[in-house]
């Protein structure tokens, strides 16, 4: 796997505890980043911070990304620590109970969209704030394939993550003049207990529609991420790119 070369640099991973977000901590960690993990389970965050402390410098803090004053002194809390908020990956999310737009309670679907579009906003606005005062940063938000295809399942979990790739568009060009850059991925199906909860029904077609015909790897997302994330990534911003492998 390449390195990037993030000396220097402090990156806060949302959603780092595990998963996705984990192996993109480890990788910006073992690139050199300082690294600070924002998740709600305290148990798995603190893990997490144990097992990558061999890579590097890594800071936790225990944040429901949900709550926006929380988001915003948590932005607070590591601009001290750190200095500054170079890198932003915001990767915290989930895809809330399967139904369709007909079926769908209102209750889960103002959780699903709280979670994963209003979370982006708090904490894009939050960490876009620092970032303007140092004149440097790097956002990726972490959308998903189903943003694009809507799929009839996860109706909120599509329109929230459409949404991200909105704030996306929207942040880039208020930051672009400011050698701030901010980009989306849209995965389409990673092995991750993300889908532990969903039908195996709904895996299988998952699958059927990637060409490739397996799993995108949390390494292969991590690889796209870090370049985003990273100096080199120096004009491309306000666009989504697809980890899709080819849709059927
Ligand atoms: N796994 C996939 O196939 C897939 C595909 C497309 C997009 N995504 C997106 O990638 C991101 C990561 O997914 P994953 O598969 O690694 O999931 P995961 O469930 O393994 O990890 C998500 C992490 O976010 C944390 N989190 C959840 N809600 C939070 C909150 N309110 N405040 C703070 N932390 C919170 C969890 O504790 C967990 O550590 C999510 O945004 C997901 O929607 C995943």
């Amino acid at each position: 796997m390449n390195r990037y070369d993030f000396a220097g640099r402090t990156a806060l991973v949302t959603g780092g505890a595990q998963g996705i977000g984990y192996e993109i901590a480890q990788r910006l960690l073992e690139s050199n980043a300082e690294v600070t993990l924002w998740d709600f389970d305290r148990e798995a965050c603190e893990a997490a911070q144990r097992t990558l402390s061999s890579k590097g410098k890594v800071d936790i803090d225990i944040v429901d990304i949900t709550d926006a004053e929380e988001v915003s002194r948590a932005a607070g809390r590591m601009a001290t620590a750190r200095g500054h908020i170079d890198v932003l990956v915001h990767n915290a999310g989930g895809s809330g109970p399967e139904g369709t737009v007909s079926t769908y309670a209102a209750d889960d679907w103002r959780r699903v969209i709280e979670l994963n579009l209003n979370a982006t906003f708090y904490v894009n606005q939050a960490v876009v704030r620092h970032m303007s005062q140092h004149g440097y940063g790097r956002i990726v938000n972490i959308s998903s394939i189903a943003a694009l295809e809507g799929p009839a399942k996860a109706p909120a979990y599509a329109a929230a993550k459409a949404g991200v790739i909105s704030v996306t568009r929207s942040l880039a060009r208020e930051t672009a003049t400011q050698n701030i850059s901010v980009n989306s991925i849209s995965p389409a199906a990673v092995k991750t207990r993300f889908y532990d909860g969903l039908s195996e029904t709904f895996v299988t077609t998952v699958l059927s529609k990637i060409a490739r015909q397996r799993f995108l790897t949390v390494e292969e997302t991590a690889s796209l991420v870090c370049w985003l994330a990273s100096e080199d990534n120096s004009f491309t911003t306000g666009e989504n790119f697809n980890l899709a492998g080819a849709r059927n």
